[in-house]
């Protein structure tokens, strides 16, 4: 057993707290490789950010368990050597069984997700309040879900969301224990959350999303005043990204994501966690396709994930400072 605390992690629960009552959100950004991890420190270090390095169970096999151990311990030393120690929390995204969080929790993880918000009502509780009885006992935090995202969830994927029952959100929390709560407000996984259809155009005929449901949000914080909400699927796909792509090979269509106006005002309310991988997706591979375009005769690897890294870097600092307001918060 690796307790987080050997690694130099926080769990979440004082961060939540802080982010909460100073109506900012904390950025959690997934990760499975070195660069990813540089960008996320660099950024968070630079802008005195606290961060949540999150990483889905496709991730874990990916990276390896052993290997993200000490990948997040070097985070720790990584921020400290750049000459800001900013609280780092290492998160299992999407956890589906208990055995997976527990597996976590003894690998050194600080805060896991259960998500069994694709069980009905009673199963989902009990789950989730298995995995909150084991993870308190190590003081690892417990992020559940109620209502489910349109999109891919690791392997799990809806066609459509199921909107959060703010109904259900009071008893939820409190027959789990959980510390967080991921809620279904329109949010969608992935780099094309809505199909054409859903969307309007505007003047310039770009799709405009369908707007996020802030009533379903406001009768949540209703019910659990104060209570740390966390929004997945929170890219926004932004658009010169996806012209990068496209105009060097790459086939995205209809790609549309979350207006960051949103996201701004889903931050400032009791929403203290902000989920975001596929940005930094579409960051890596616009710089990766742009330096095969332009350079085709390169082959160090460095030479095209050094401009990946650096493109990334710079998406989650504008999370940062212009979305989240999580800048010096640290
Ligand atoms: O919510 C899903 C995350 O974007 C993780 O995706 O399972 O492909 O690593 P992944
Ligand atoms: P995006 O696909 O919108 O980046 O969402 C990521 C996420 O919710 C991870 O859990
Ligand atoms: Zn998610």
């Amino acid at each position: 057993m690796t307790t987080y605390k050997e690694l130099g992690l926080v769990n979440s629960k004082e961060l939540f707290q802080k982010a909460v009552k100073g109506g900012y959100a904390i950025p959690a950004f997934n990760f499975n490789n070195l660069e990813q991890l540089q960008a996320i420190i660099g950024a968070c270090v630079e802008t005195k950010s606290p961060v949540i390095l999150q990483v889905s169970s496709g991730a874990r096999k990916y990276a390896n368990q052993t290997l993200l151990k000490h990948l997040a311990k070097g985070a720790v030393d990584y921020a400290h050597e750049l000459g800001y120690d900013i609280p780092i929390v290492l998160h299992l995204d999407h956890g589906d069984t208990f055995e997976l969080c527990k597996s976590c929790v003894e690998s050194g993880f600080s805060s896991v997700m259960i998500d069994g918000s694709h069980h009905p009502y009673e199963k989902n509780v009990e789950l989730t309040h298995q995995v909150v009885e084991y993870a308190h006992k190590h003081d690892v935090s417990v992020e559940g879900e109620l209502g489910v995202l349109a999109g891919i969830e690791d392997e799990v994927s809806s066609e459509t969301t199921h909107y959060t029952k703010p109904e259900e959100v009071e008893d939820f929390v409190k027959k789990t224990g959980v510390d967080s709560l991921a809620i279904s407000i329109g949010t969608s996984h992935g780099a094309n959350k809505f199909t054409p259809a859903q969307c309007t155009r505007n003047e310039d005929g770009v799709l405009v999303p369908p707007p996020l449901r802030f009533d379903i949000l406001e009768e949540c914080e209703k019910r659990i005043p104060g209570f740390p909400i966390v929004l997945h699927g929170a890219s926004s796909v932004p658009s010169n990204l996806v012209k990068i792509i496209n105009s060097n090979g790459g086939k995205l269509k209809d790609a549309v994501g979350i207006p960051e106006e949103q996201l701004r005002r889903a931050a400032a309310s009791a929403v203290c966690k902000v989920n975001i991988d596929s940005d930094g997706r579409l960051a890596m591979t616009a710089a990766i396709r742009k330096t095969f375009m332009e350079s085709p005769a390169e082959f160090d690897p460095r030479k095209y994930l050094g401009p990946a890294r650096d493109s990334l870097k710079e998406l989650y600092k504008h999370k940062i400072v212009n979305v989240l307001g999580s800048a010096n918060r640290a």
